[in-house]
């Protein structure tokens, strides 16, 4: 090649090359390790608001089981001789139906229903099919799952024969084995028998039988999986605003959700109404998913169960008038709520609510140590409503740590005055709750530098960027929050837990987005912001390790080329977790200072979440359009240097020698 030419190459090559690459060096301190990283630190936030429950984690099939809907037979198509009856087994679920002939040999009773935006069913797997039912001579009942829309000479895909041949209630149940797959079945309950007979049928119930862990009546697997894949160390639940109600009668009663599901009483779902927009007129809380399942899933995926419960305020957005709350005075059964919820979680056996608990299966504790009171509330009404459950909290079991509230907002007079009453009433870890835009992400890298450390700790307990007017899931925003956690990772001196809200959505049953998990009938996805809070659990590390650029935090200040980054340490590994919020690659030099004369460091491998698709994310048609790629990463000494591409995060691992 001629020199012309090869100059020529060279100037390609160059005009080639990503925008221009910076220089950031960036002095990780390896002398000494920092606060140590609390196991609660990244956790999940569940509430049942976008069909997370009822239609989404919880895995029954069946919408309005129970016939407990203002409208009875809201989810039910009925046809033939089917009335709604209120003198049923279940006290605080007293509707049924009864079913008798029909009157014509050529007509027929029964009726079915439509499931949570249809009945999704897979061909191989198999589903349970239960029912309350008596009757005063043997009756046949025909059970099916049927596609209403095809063309082919059956509707049914699967049909099973079932006889009620006990005039006491008892429970019936049979296996169907659908022979298609379909996203939007109905299941579809025909009386056989004739001859004036009739047949009263209650609880009606369908499950698939490989649930998560297999259990009878329990959780969908995948979503269930999705959860435990986070490997979060903290589970806040049942909200959110579900927790105070629209009004106190709608407040949620953890009360009314444990024991027999048979017997739990039906709930109004405020996410039903709260955006006319996007209005459902069929969300109900059957509380299937109630407190005891909550305290297992949390067991089962080693998560701290942190259960949060109403104060007495009704949702403040909801509520100007001051008689929609408890007076202070008469706050007793709300305090007594929350010790008994204590001896349920933590109870003897013999204790009243310890023994709820263990005839539902857990003899054994579930050793709760965090409660929350309140959720988003504000004014002097809070301080004054929280106050006495402190002291009747930390009487009765001065060991669990209080959760009280920051209000709705990252900022502003509420937070300004809240914050302070927190520390003056003890609270152990204040909730704060910030769903923001771009910017604010961008500008809170060192939010948490400068907080009191002898007050209470930080719970981050919602927050999720939010693009300013449409709002939903897509890569930069996810970015953002990773770029904003590398700050509640550095502070992990005071950032004790920290969760993304919200956590489900039915694709076609959401009232609020972004979500961190997203399903229909049949499949889920992971988003990226999913993702994102996993690559920080699995690299949570044991303490921080100091990480500075010209002795400053990397946290998209001035002069730091919309870089983020913190490090953590986890016994001989070191994770180092940089975000590049800018539109050029950067260059990175990590000094590690502090080593041995003769030490070195080792690149280990890195992980790399990358993309230039800026605007969009996973979704059920392409669920890993965008996940992180683990890379090789090499090098040894005291000082290593990598790159990062424009808008990406990565994790670099290494070892100490
Ligand atoms: O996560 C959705 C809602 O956002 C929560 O219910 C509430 O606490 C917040 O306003």
């Amino acid at each position: 090649m001629k020199p012309t030419s090869l100059l020529a190459t060279a100037i390609a090559l160059i005009t080639a090359m990503p925008a221009i690459a910076e220089n950031n060096t960036f002095d990780i301190n390896m002398k000494k390790a920092g606060a140590p990283i609390q196991s609660t630190m990244y956790g999940i936030f569940f509430e049942d608001i976008n069909y997370a429950a009822d239609g989404g984690l919880y895995a029954e099939l069946v919408k309005n089981r129970s016939f407990e809907f203002p409208n009875a037979l809201q989810g039910w198509k009925i046809f033939g001789n089917v009335e709604v009856r209120n003198d049923g087994p279940f006290e605080r679920n007293p509707h049924y139906v009864r079913l008798s002939d029909p009157g014509h040999a050529h007509k027929h009773t029964g009726l079915d229903n439509e499931g949570f935006f249809g009945i999704g069913i897979k061909k191989g797997e198999t589903y349970r099919f239960s029912v309350w039912a008596r009757a005063d001579r043997p009756v046949t009942l025909r059970v099916e799952l049927v596609n209403t829309a095809s063309m082919d000479e059956n509707h049914f895909v699967c049909q099973q024969s079932l006889t009620v041949n006990s005039r006491e209630w008892k429970k019936y149940q049979v296996t169907l084995r659908p022979s298609e797959t379909l996203d939007k079945s109905t299941l579809r309950i025909f009386m056989e028998t004739r001859d004036g007979a009739s047949v009263d049928l209650e609880h009606i119930s369908l499950f698939p039988t490989d649930t998560w862990k297999g259990r009878e009546g329990g959780l969908r697997k995948d979503l269930a999986q999705a959860l435990a894949d986070l490997h979060p160390g903290i589970f806040r639940f049942p909200g959110g605003c579900i927790v105070e109600g629209t009004d106190l009668d709608t407040r949620y009663n953890w009360k009314n959700t444990v024991g027999p599901v048979e017997n739990r009483p039906l709930n109004e779902n405020r996410w039903e109404y709260t955006f006319p927009h996007r209005f459902y007129p069929d969300y109900f809380q059957s509380y299937g998913l109630g407190f005891y399942e909550f305290f297992q899933l949390s067991e089962d995926i080693g998560a701290e169960p942190l259960p949060i419960l109403s104060c007495g305020l009704a949702c403040q957005f909801q509520n100007d008038d001051i008689n929609a709350h408890v007076p202070v005075d008469q706050l007793d059964p709300y305090i007594q709520d929350a010790l008994d919820l204590i001896e349920f979680a933590n109870g003897p056996v013999t204790s009243t609510w310890g023994k709820v608990r263990a005839d539902m299966g857990h003899p054994e504790p579930f050793n709760l140590k965090y409660i929350g009171i309140g959720n988003e509330q504000w004014d002097a009404l809070y301080p004054e409503h929280l106050e006495p459950f402190i002291k009747a909290i930390r009487k009765a079991y001065p060991s669990i740590k209080i959760v009280g509230s920051s209000g709705p907002n990252s900022e502003g007079d509420q937070f300004d005055y809240l914050w302070p009453e927190m520390k003056r009433l003890g609270a152990d870890l204040v909730d704060e709750h910030f769903y923001r835009p771009y910017e604010w992400f961008l500008s809170q890298g060192t939010r948490y530098d400068n907080y009191d450390r002898k007050g209470p700790k930080v719970f981050a307990g919602e927050y999720a960027c939010h693009a300013s007017g449409k709002k939903w899931n897509h890569y930069y925003a996810s970015l953002l929050e990773a770029a904003f956690m590398t700050d509640l990772e550095r502070n992990a001196d005071i950032v004790h837990m920290a969760t993304y809200a919200p956590l489900f959505a039915h694709v076609e049953g959401w009232q609020w987005r972004p979500d961190l998990i997203w399903y229909d009938n049949l499949n889920s996805f992971r988003t990226v912001s999913w993702y994102v809070q996993q690559l920080y659990s699995l690299y949570k590390g044991d303490n921080v390790a100091g990480l500075t650029m010209n002795g400053k935090p990397v946290a998209g200040q001035d002069g730091q080329n919309g870089l983020f980054a913190s490090a953590v340490r986890e016994g001989n590994l070191l994770y180092i977790k940089v975000a590049n919020t800018s539109d050029k690659e950067q260059q990175l030099t990590f000094n590690f200072n502090g080593l041995k004369k003769k030490a070195v460091m080792k690149a280990s491998k890195r992980i790399d979440l990358s993309s230039d698709k800026l605007y969009e994310d996973n979704s059920i048609e392409a669920p890993v359009n965008i996940i992180p790629v683990e890379k090789k990463f090499d090098g040894q000494g005291q000082s290593i240097r990598a790159d990062i591409n424009p808008y990406s995060f990565s994790i670099f691992v290494l070892t100490t020698e």
